[in-house]
């Protein structure tokens, strides 16, 4: 089926199932620990031998020479597996460096041999017998040394240039010109990366924690040269991903190799402390933000630039983006700049590029508010704009005005379309309204409360709506259930759930009767979890399979299906009423279909908005800052589940508190690794840190989105909450600080 056509009325608006606040349909499996994970899939393998990755002991150089001897006759071990008795091997499309790494080396902690073992902790002491020599070149491990020759990446990520801003810029009446750095981050996920691989014959299934399944699939495929159709990819449950478990990683491939190895089932978890290093992370950016503007707080002009690192033929953070949305400005541009550097693969993590770009341009915003004199929230109102104000992707040289423009990303030029929806304002002024905003004083380090230094703060935020193709298949057994099946992931999101109620509105039926499976390559591929498209591409997968099988179900029934209705467990058409359970009594119906955004999505530019208002209270004697209170309003399209919604945002400002104040890899510059690869000194916010957190979800409907009228909302809670935070230290201080995280030492 294709999106052609905006959404008119359909049985989603019912909102009897889809848009109700209903629990997680998987929440009892989680809370008492019978979801299993990947690792505890003891059934499917009860014979598994115990896989240990050995990492890469340098940041860049080769293997001189790898001696086996003493692991290889060390207790339980089974087989051990290198680069150079793997066999031939590919790279999946999505990989940057290879994940089984030798003789040379590409970053610390790559993958370099797995030995296997009868238990797990025979695997890891026979790892520990294994001698590795190593020569270690130089590698270029400091970004801000790497600045210079930095190179424009291309593609969507060209820069773009509206206007004359050099000019605009010099002679704007109120200026400012600053520049931001963010470390690089971890995605820190509870669930580790794990994977169970067991052969049967020529047939490899892998049991693993994947945010994309058809991608993995066919990514593990392509790296042990073999037909796609010969691996299957099996990830129900997954423990958090936040973009760490988008791409194929070690733990699938090292098991896939050492189960064939072996003979027999391997597992692999990949230990805590070589994640940060051996997998992907968020890259550091350095930003520079400048923005002009009149007495009255007209933005004149605007510039945002950024660079950031990534291996050869890596990527850079795309941390610009939203200032080609955001605010007006008739004369703007953008420049992203990608640094070469050996450090481990840079990559997505949680709202790629906005969660970076918002955390400088939305401190800008507040530098360029206090230069006017004016609130922070009516310098926001006063640069609303109802077009989009830059190119949204690079402008295309041979075609400037984006007529071009391929929409499959949402990342195409076209300047000067119209959003389909666009409630930023609404967000403000809601959110000014229930937070209190008027208690603010614009004088800095005015409110105490006993030792705590008083502020507010807030930031405006933007993330894209992309919907991607996605596909369903959902029966109506025998017995009268209905069974969703599609390859999509539920990584704590509530995809089970509100896949769910997708199909329980389609057929009129409660949520109890509909059973959803998911996270199986046997499924048809759905647009899997990432990049905020998850919910709104895969319930349109299922609205579509749904409307096939309302076909198959009238068919059965003798009535035309534009006619008929499905309510109460019964299908009406006219004066004629079947009960679905006798219609399926006949044997089953199955409805298979994709959904596919074409044309549609081009006429408009597709966003999510919201507004985020921080309290924090700073330490007078010791520069402490505790988050008091949060507040997020968001307009994102039709809100799917109100619960699985909101739980989506709170965890996205928790990990935006986390960036404002404690997360950073920090990076040894001599020797080219993360050094604190742990969760001891990789610091995440913790219950302690998060006090009092509301969301506000704006009544909104988008007939241009997708049949339900929904959008994502996941990655819109972070783009901006580091910056309120930010932004509330400095009413709190008068301190500006513009490094991340903001510890203690950068107040004081
Ligand atoms: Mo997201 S960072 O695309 O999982």
């Amino acid at each position: 089926m294709k999106f052609d056509t905006p959404a008119t009325t359909n049985p989603i608006d019912q909102g009897k199932v889809v848009g109700q606040p209903v629990d997680r349909i998987d929440g009892l499996l989680k809370a008492t620990g019978t979801a299993p994970y990947a690792y505890e899939r003891h059934d499917v393998a009860p014979n598994a031998a115990y896989g240990w990755i050995i990492g890469a002991a340098i940041g860049k150089g080769r293997i001189k020479s790898m001696d086996l001897d003493a692991a290889r006759r060390a207790p339980g071990v089974i087989a051990i597996v290198t680069a150079q008795d793997a066999g031939p091997l590919g790279k999946g499309r999505r990989n940057t460096a290879k994940l089984l790494g030798g003789p040379e080396i590409d970053h610390y902690h790559q993958a370099v041999a797995v030995v296997v073992a009868e238990t797990f902790e025979q695997a890891r002491a026979a790892a520990s017998l294994v001698r590795i020599d190593y020569e270690r070149t130089d590698g270029r491990f400091d970004l801000a040394k790497g600045r210079d020759g930095a190179i424009e990446p291309g593609k969507e990520e060209a820069d773009t240039a509206v206007g004359d801003f050099a000019g605009a810029f010099a002679s704007a009446e109120v200026k400012v010109d600053a520049t931001y750095t963010t470390p690089d981050e971890s995605h820190a996920m509870m669930e580790p990366h794990a994977t169970i691989a067991a052969w049967n014959g020529d047939q490899l299934t892998v049991w693993t924690s994947n945010q994309m399944v058809d991608w993995g699939r066919t990514d593990l495929a392509a790296t042990l040269k073999m037909p796609k159709d010969k691996v299957r990819l099996v990830s129900p449950f997954v423990g958090g991903g936040f973009g760490g478990k988008l791409f194929l990683r070690a733990d699938a491939l090292m098991a896939a190799l050492a189960a064939r190895a072996a003979r027999r089932p391997v597992k692999i978890a990949l230990q805590r402390s070589l994640m940060p290093n051996n997998t992907t992370h968020r890259p550091a950016t350095i930003q520079r933000v400048r923005i002009g503007a009149r007495r009255d707080g007209t933005i004149t002009a605007i510039a945002h630039e950024a660079w950031s690192g990534d291996l050869p033929q890596g990527e850079p953070d795309s941390a610009v983006h939203q200032t080609r949305m955001l605010y007006a400005g008739a004369h703007r541009m953008t420049a992203t700049r990608l640094a070469t550097l050996d450090l481990p693969e840079s990559n997505a993590m949680r709202a790629p590029g906005e969660a970076t770009g918002h955390m400088a341009l939305e401190i800008a915003m507040d530098e360029l508010a206090e230069a006017l004199g004016m609130d922070p929230v009516q310098l926001r109102i006063r640069n609303d704009t109802q077009v989009v104000p830059d190119f949204t992707g690079g402008k295309a040289k041979d075609d400037p005005q984006g007529q071009k423009g391929d929409s499959s990303k949402g990342g195409e030029p076209r300047a000067g379309h119209p959003f389909s929806k666009r409630q930023f304002v609404q967000c403000l002024q809601l959110g000014a309204e229930k937070f209190g905003w008027n208690k603010r004083v614009a004088q800095p380090g005015q409110v105490r409360d006993g030792r705590w230094l008083v502020g507010l703060g807030m930031a405006g935020a933007y993330r894209g709506a992309p919907t991607t193709k996605s596909a369903a298949r959902v029966r109506l057994d025998a017995r009268g259930m209905v069974i969703v099946e599609t390859d999509m992931t539920d990584i704590g999101t509530g995809s089970y759930t509100i896949l769910g109620q997708t199909a329980a509105e389609m057929l009129g039926v409660p949520l109890r009767s509909v059973f959803v499976r998911l996270g199986d390559s046997d499924f048809p591929v759905s647009s899997g979890s990432g990049g905020q498209f998850g919910a709104a591409s895969s319930t349109a997968g299922v609205y579509a399979a749904c409307v096939k099988l309302r076909e198959a179900i009238a068919q059965r029934m003798g009535v035309d299906p534009a006619a008929a209705s499905f309510v109460d467990g019964q299908v009406r058409a006219g004066s004629h009423s079947v009960a679905l359970r006798q219609l399926a009594a006949q044997g089953e119906l199955v409805g298979e279909d994709a959904m596919e955004f074409g044309e549609l999505s081009k006429k408009t530019q597709q966003g999510t908005f919201g507004a985020h208002f921080v309290e924090v209270g700073v330490d007078a004697f010791t520069a402490e800052v505790r988050v008091r209170r949060m507040l997020a309003v968001c307009a994102a399209g039709r809100i799917l589940n109100p619960k699985t919604a909101r739980s989506q945002v709170i965890g996205a400002m928790t990990m935006g508190v986390g960036a404002a104040l404690m997360e950073e890899l920090a990076v040894d510059k001599r020797l080219g690794f993360f050094v604190n690869h742990d969760l001891a000194s990789y610091e995440v916010p913790v219950h302690a840190d998060i006090p009092h957190q509301d969301v506000i979800f704006l009544d909104e409907v988008d007939p241009m989105a997708t049949p339900l009228k929904a959008k994502g909302v996941g990655e819109l809670g972070i783009c901006g909450v580091s910056a309120a935070v930010a932004n509330a230290i400095h009413n709190a201080t008068g301190v500006r600080v513009r490094d991340y995280p903001i510890t203690l030492d950068k107040i004081l």
